[in-house]
């Protein structure tokens, strides 16, 4: 039997660790060839692990370095995968990061530098995804999309966050880039949609459940009582690759054990 993703060729960006790489390893299972982007040379051995895995499991997959910050390296990083596999069906726009602070000492280095990965990253990326679904068009049998975009957003694109001002402001504007978009490529048969996370046990919220009294109050947050595992977000992000989520485009999914259901009133209120 086909599976749902094969013949496609998918770029994630941010997949040396955490999300990224769950949903590079969920995307390969279902026979897409990935593109596993990480953002420096000291991340390298860790992404080359991660494509070593999925290789290992007979999927296809390779890595390539690019800070998606950076307009030049965006472009190179789409051409490069153009070159080598022909297209691009998929973009996982995940690379993301935190640089918290109390608003009153955040630095101007470190709103830029989360607006500039998480925000305009994901934007350099979209652009150079979208030029290419609208070059090569619908192929049949592929895809009945040009192309499909995943947003990683979060929690925080609707859920306010002291001290973390600059990631939170990061994902409320993926929230509307990302509808924006849907709402201009839809006619073109582009799907744009995001993934926003809850609490997902990853190296970037590593202090929130590293021990057990951390733990315990991070689970205050979630009615389902548990944290998320970055495969619950890469089955999702599946789902919404696939033709099967076809009709789904500008939508916000939210992956996160109803932490937005605000569980403050689980008891009486
Ligand atoms: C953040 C995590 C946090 C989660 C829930 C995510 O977007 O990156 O650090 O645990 O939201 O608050």
């Amino acid at each position: 039997m086909k599976k749902k993703l094969e013949g496609q060729i998918a770029i994630v960006t941010g997949a040396s660790s955490g999300i990224g790489a769950g949903c590079a390893k969920e995307l390969a299972k279902n026979g897409a060839t990935v593109v596993l982007n990480y953002p420096f040379e000291g991340a390298k051995e860790a992404a080359e692990q991660v494509v070593a895995e999925i290789i290992e499991e007979g999927g296809i997959a390779s890595s390539s370095q690019c800070d998606v910050s950076k307009e030049a390296d965006v472009i190179a990083m789409f051409a490069d995968t153009v070159a080598k596999y022909g297209t691009v069906d998929i973009l996982i726009n995940n690379a993301g990061l935190q640089k918290d602070a109390k608003f009153t000492e955040m630095t101007l280095d470190q709103w830029n530098t989360v607006i500039g990965i998480n925000l305009t990253g994901q934007f350099l990326c979209a652009r150079e995804a979208i030029k290419e679904f609208l070059r090569r068009g619908v192929v049949e049998g592929v895809s009945k999309s040009a192309g499909k975009i995943i947003c990683m957003s979060s929690v925080h694109e609707v859920i306010p966050w002291a001290g973390h001002a600059n990631y939170a402001a990061s994902k409320g504007g993926v929230m509307l880039m990302m509808k924006t978009i849907a709402q201009e490529f839809a006619p073109k048969k582009i799907r744009v949609n995001s993934i926003c996370p809850g609490a997902i046990a990853t190296p970037i919220n590593h202090d929130a459940w590293d021990t057990p009294s951390h733990l315990e109050k991070l689970l205050t947050l979630i009615p389902e009582k548990r944290i998320g595992l970055p495969e619950d977000i890469g089955k999702a992000a599946v789902w919404l690759c696939s033709d099967d989520s076809d009709y789904v485009n500008g939508t916000s999914l939210f992956v996160d054990g109803g932490m937005t259901l605000y569980p403050g009133f689980e008891g009486n209120g």
